[in-house]
């Protein structure tokens, strides 16, 4: 037996962490928990587990066809956004070609090229952004797609309408571009891209966007991708046939339709953002500004010393190692309560 070299090469996907007794923190999972009615619908749908579910995934496909105001053709919704991206290289690369995306970003784009063989070229953020420029520069003829992460995942930086506009516009057509939009919905910067206009305009341009952040369902998996049809039913194929299970589809329909919930989360980040950093400003703690509901600051001591010491008093927090970063730290913006108490144990742990 012999395993695959670039499996053999990958590395391990390092997820959050928490102990026993910590609020986690360290995930951008959703504080308010799920929307009641995606739990009432998956109470509901309970009953017909014995089925398989929809492969064609069709009532959620339709409700994400009016948000949207795409086709149906130019929809693919999968197992978390993290399925989208492996069904994305699934379908358009190989041994021999290659990815480019940033360094300091979210490592699935990594995982899902490596999976099929090919290479990932990984350019370092520029002031914590996505350097577009140099992304542009590295493309070559072996070039199949580019990963944008927007707002950047750990830093919650983003590049506005104009900066991804001009980049997919000197973008070579044959090169998918994804932009991964997995923290859009809480971005309130009015340059920030609006996702849409740019499908109808970029036939290369694919969006990501996924149910696990600002409708609280990570634990039921659901992501999905819009783009052209060709591009779209390509990465289709490459899917297993019930790759959205019955809960699932269920759930994410009745959040997408839970304004409350949705609302209740969008005032939260926002408020707990503006208490947060202020908090930090007065400590004098370097922070990237940010359009998610997470974010990333820095401070003098690595935070692989100061982890187990913040979780023990309370908050689990994400430590930033794993993305090249030791002396940062990401954190989701929780309740009040929690973003009070990690600005406490901040006072009496760190070295500042
Ligand atoms: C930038 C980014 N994209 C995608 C994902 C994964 O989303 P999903 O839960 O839909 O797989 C995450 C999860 O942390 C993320 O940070």
């Amino acid at each position: 037996m012999k395993l695959k070299a670039n499996i053999a090469a990958m590395e391990a996907y390092v997820p959050g962490k928490t102990v026993p007794g910590a609020v986690k923190l360290s995930s951008n999972e959703n504080p308010l928990g799920p929307s009641p009615k995606a739990l009432d619908a998956i109470r509901e749908a309970l009953d017909g587990v014995h089925r398989y579910p929809d492969g064609a995934a069709a009532a959620l496909k339709t409700a994400l066809t009016r948000q949207w105001e795409i086709s149906r053709e130019s929809i693919m919704v999968a197992n978390g956004s993290d399925e989208v991206f492996m069904l994305l290289a699934a379908a358009w690369i190989g041994p021999g070609e290659n990815a480019v995306s940033a360094r300091e970003t979210f490592s699935q784009y990594r995982y899902a090229v490596h999976l099929f063989g090919a290479d990932i070229r990984e350019l370092p953020l520029s002031e914590g952004r996505f350097n577009l420029e140099a992304i542009l520069e590295a493309i070559d003829r072996q070039t199949r797609m580019v990963f944008l992460c927007n707002p950047n995942n750990p830093t919650g930086t983003y590049r506005n309408h104009d900066e991804i506009e001009n980049f997919l516009s000197r973008m070579p057509q044959d090169v998918i571009v994804i932009l991964d939009e997995a923290y859009a919905e809480f971005a309130d910067q009015p340059d920030f891209p609006d996702s849409k206009a740019l499908l109808k305009k970029y036939p290369h341009l694919v969006v990501t966007r996924t149910f696990s952040k600002l409708y609280g369902l990570a634990g039921l998996r659901v992501g999905y991708a819009l783009g052209n049809s060709k591009i779209i039913s390509g990465a289709d194929r490459a899917s297993m046939p019930f790759n959205v299970n019955n809960l699932a589809q269920a759930a994410a329909l009745a959040a997408i339709a839970d304004e409350k919930h949705r609302n209740a989360t969008l005032n939260l980040v926002q408020t707990e953002k503006a208490f947060f950093s202020a908090e930090l400003n007065q400590r004098n703690i370097f922070y990237y500004p940010t359009q998610a509901n997470f974010i990333c600051f820095r401070l003098d001591t690595p935070i692989a010393d100061l982890w187990t010491p913040i979780a023990s008093r309370g908050i689990a927090l994400r430590d930033l190692k794993s993305f090249g970063l030791p002396q940062m730290a990401r954190y989701t913006f929780g309740t009040r309560k929690n973003n009070i108490r990690l600005l406490e144990i901040l006072d009496e742990v760190a070295d500042k």
